[in-house]
């Protein structure tokens, strides 16, 4: 199977995205990092634990990495996540015990121990974690296989200021290295997770399994809709970070643009924004695939699958 290490701040859209990749035998995950971002880090780690509690998978180390971007405070969206980061059904606190050692040191250490070019990384939240363990130990970033991320936007733009998408915005710094990291970068933007939304029957097919876990996501999902309803009137929230997963598993359902990808870090106005050269106006080198459609139906019946099995 393919070596994945999970990025995360837990966030509903994250557990979702967890449970799809512990229900998938494609994927060997080495282990979860959690950063903070949707909530801060006490809870996202915790949150991570929950999840892999609910995968019946309580042998996965899960990490605390950064509590704060590489060099700005930090923004959360309780607006979006509930207080908890996991609002929604009720949930039981965590029994698994954290793994010792900070994220970013395990990072670099996995990075070294498994063979170069075997692992590709997930992240699904700020990239803090994984830009510090960049800076900290360069000869890591060439063993990497690939980074496979959910963030920025081109056509769809901003969720958290009218530039930009979250988890850029939160440390533009981290993902503007990341983005120079010469490694091979897919990035999920706003564009593709707006076309994958949680419909309602696409809800109900998950409280149709009849399991813990289908009940859990259909109350995660149900509490995420809230928001997006309000704001942008559409039939269902988009279920952003696991698309990551899902193009790991199934790239065929996706297209997109290898195109040249910048992220703003000067102006107070477009902050954190990914400027994507999708027309391809520029001559600057290309250096992320820059995914633009999915097939919503194959996805959904590709999640509902993973999941029933858990
Ligand atoms: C991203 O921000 C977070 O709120 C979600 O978990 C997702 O990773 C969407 O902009
Ligand atoms: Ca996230």
């Amino acid at each position: 199977p393919q070596k994945i290490i999970i990025d995360t701040d837990p966030g509903q859209d994250d557990a979702v995205a967890i449970l799809l990749a512990l229900a998938s035998p494609e994927l060997d995950v080495l282990g979860i990092t959690a950063v903070a971002g949707n909530v801060p880090l006490a809870l996202t780690e915790r949150n991570a634990r929950i999840v892999c509690e609910l995968a019946g998978r309580p042998d996965i180390g899960v990490r605390a990495g950064c509590d704060a971007p590489m060099s700005r405070p930090l923004v959360t969206a309780e607006h979006v996540h509930g207080k908890t980061g996991l609002d929604g059904p009720e949930l039981p606190e965590p029994t698994m015990p954290l793994a010792e050692g900070h994220a970013v040191d395990w990072i670099v250490e996995t990075l070294r121990r498994e063979p170069a070019g075997s692992v590709i990384l997930c992240p699904l939240g700020p990239l803090t974690n994984i830009a510090t363990a960049f800076a900290r130990a360069l000869d890591v970033v060439e063993r990497v296989q690939a980074i496979v991320l959910m963030g920025g936007a081109y056509f769809e733009v901003g969720n958290i200021t009218p530039a930009a998408e979250f988890n850029i915005y939160v440390d533009p710094d981290a993902a503007a290295a990341v983005f120079r990291c010469g490694r091979p970068i897919t990035v999920l933007p706003l564009d593709v997770t707006h076309k994958a939304l949680a419909t309602k029957a696409r809800v109900d097919a998950f409280r149709a399994m009849g399991t813990r876990v289908g009940d859990m996501v259909a109350a995660w999902t149900d509490f995420f809709e809230r928001f997006d309803k309000e704001k942008y009137g559409s039939e269902g929230a988009p279920l952003h970070d696991p698309l990551v997963i899902a193009w790991l598993l199934k790239p065929d359902l996706f297209s997109g643009r290898h195109i040249n990808v910048e992220i703003e870090t000067g102006s107070d106005l477009t902050l954190g924004m990914t400027v994507a050269d999708w027309w391809r106006v520029t001559d600057r080198a290309p250096n992320a695939t820059f995914i633009g459609d999915v097939d919503a139906e194959g996805f959904y019946a590709l999640l509902t699958e993973r999941l029933a099995r858990l």
